[in-house]
């Protein structure tokens, strides 16, 4: 599968990059130079030649395909995932050895989490009033996979985060994921006790963005952000260390046994069998298809 050249792909975050300094990645399998200037002004050069860059909601992007296309407004509006009053942030980045799309397939299909994840699933049985309502949305090229969950039984992150630390045993859980082209994803997800508002509960707001390094590995950037012990470094850590143990320890290891599986196969052309968890993973392929296909 081709890659969507005119996007903007994310390249790291700002800290990562002082004034003055110069760091390499490797987008789309180009080699690329990331530089800030003495006056912090930021940059990007390629073999043959520059990159439009851009710095925007707690990240540097660069744009990967004709430069005099290049246009900030069609970055979608992540600003809720930056720092802002009553909210707190954690953010991390790892490599997944396996194509990005494999990585979009999983986030998009949040019923792995019970089977995969024992600190963001729930590990109890749920109760027979416990109900599944999950529905796909799409708005112009995005696709949502809303997931709510009523009389779940409360999962590690939300006891953890719970105001005075009285989770209730069950609650409901939202998880609404929505996948932007060509490779940028944000979740909100949240509980609350059985029936009511979202302001109830805590909420966690976290964005994903996937940057392929080559045809088989992709640079993952995840920022996470809560209303709930915002002043607390240590329960901080303790969500950027439960994401990440999720991510590198848990995900990672699935998709590239995946795409070592798939050997260089194409997905469709494997005929899988689909499930209906599987719609708004197969509705994102599509979509992103056709604009690699307009592109061409
Ligand atoms: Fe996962």
């Amino acid at each position: 599968m081709a890659f969507l050249r005119n996007a903007w792909y994310c390249v790291g975050y700002p800290e990562q990059l002082a004034a003055g300094a110069m760091r390499s990645i490797t987008v789309l399998g180009e080699p690329l130079a990331l530089l800030r200037d003495g006056a912090g002004a930021f940059s990007v050069q390629a073999p043959h030649g520059a990159r439009p860059g851009l710095e925007r909601h707690g990240a540097l992007w660069v744009w990967m395909g004709e430069p005099a296309q290049a246009d900030a407004a069609q970055l979608p509006d992540f600003s809720m995932i930056e720092q802002r009053p009553g909210w707190t942030r954690v953010h991390d980045q790892l490599l997944v050895r396996a194509h990005y799309q494999l990585v979009i397939d999983n986030l998009l299909d949040l019923s792995h989490v019970n089977y995969l994840h024992p600190f963001l699933g729930s590990r109890e049985a749920p109760p027979p009033e416990f109900r599944a309502h999950i529905s796909l949305e799409q708005a112009g090229h995005a696709v949502t996979a809303i997931t709510e969950l009523s009389s779940m039984p409360t999962n590690g992150l939300f006891q953890l985060l719970w105001e005075r630390g009285t989770p209730p045993k069950v609650s409901d859980m939202r998880a609404n994921m929505r996948w932007y082209p060509p490779s940028m994803l944000y979740l909100d997800t949240g509980a609350t006790h059985v029936g009511a508002p979202r302001a109830d509960g805590p909420t966690i707001e976290t964005i994903h963005w996937l940057t392929p390094e080559t045809e088989t590995t992709t640079h993952y950037f995840w920022v996470a952000t809560r209303d709930r012990w915002v002043g607390d470094a240590a329960i901080s850590e303790q969500v950027r260390a439960g994401i990440d143990g999720a991510f590198r320890g848990e995900d990672e290891p699935m998709i590239e046994a995946i795409q070592r599986q798939m050997g260089g196969r194409d997905f469709f052309e494997m005929k899988p069998v689909m499930l209906s968890t599987d719609g708004p993973a197969v509705r994102a392929r599509r979509v992103l298809m056709q604009l690699i296909e307009e592109e061409r």
